[in-house]
């Protein structure tokens, strides 16, 4: 399975931010976001061009567009931190929702909700800030996959070695971008060193 660490002062000095307990919400929220340009300009470095005609105010030249539609699809509740930056870079994306709460004793994946625009030939990028157990990023996977995705790239800021694991089982295909690889998971599923609990820091909920 394709796994790339963004390799950025950027990157680090973001993670940082976001791994530092006194962060407060609002900075979070906004270095969340920060993260997440560079992680989707890195998950999508590899779409296809094609070639588009234009001409500058000087002469005619060959500039190029994006080749295959993007579909961002943000997992519930984290992804959403991600997503004003994914559509910053690319406001022609469509958006989908994936609604899994984990179950907090057994850390399986619970679905609430779904809704997924059209995927058959679009890069489908899956906003999943903390690949703990790779529950909910397979659960994701399974989903996009049975409403037609063929080209699923996930978007994470902390993977685990579990989560990865799990992925290269159930998804090998799938390449998964993140800003770092830590080292194991606590016994309540959380990812150490991690950053805690993503949904809370970002909306305020701990
Ligand atoms: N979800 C989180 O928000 N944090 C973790 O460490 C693991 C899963």
């Amino acid at each position: 399975m394709p796994v790339t660490v963004v390799d950025h002062p950027l990157s680090r000095h973001y993670l940082t931010i976001l791994r530092d307990r006194t962060t407060a919400t609002p900075l979070f929220r906004e270095t969340a976001r920060r993260l997440a340009y560079l992680l989707v300009a890195e998950a999508t470095s590899d779409i296809p061009e094609i070639e588009k005609p234009i001409e500058t105010p000087l002469e005619p030249t060959t500039g190029t567009a994006l080749g295959r539609p993007i579909v961002v699809v943000a997992v519930f509740r984290a992804g959403l931190g991600l997503i004003d930056a994914a559509l910053d870079l690319i406001p022609d994306a469509r958006i989908g929702y994936a609604g899994v709460q984990r179950n907090e004793e057994t850390a399986e994946p619970m679905e609430y909700y779904t809704k997924f625009p059209p995927m058959g030939d679009a890069r489908v990028l899956i906003l999943e800030p903390m690949l703990a157990t790779g529950g909910s990023l397979a659960w994701a996977c399974d989903q996009v996959k049975a409403n037609g995705a063929t080209d699923v790239t996930a978007v994470c800021v902390v993977s685990a070695p579990a989560g990865l694991k799990v992925m290269e089982e159930r998804h090998p295909e799938v390449r998964v971008v993140t800003a770092a690889l830590d080292r194991s998971l606590s016994d309540a599923f959380y990812i150490q060193p991690g950053l805690g609990d993503m949904g809370d820091r970002l909306f305020g909920t701990a």
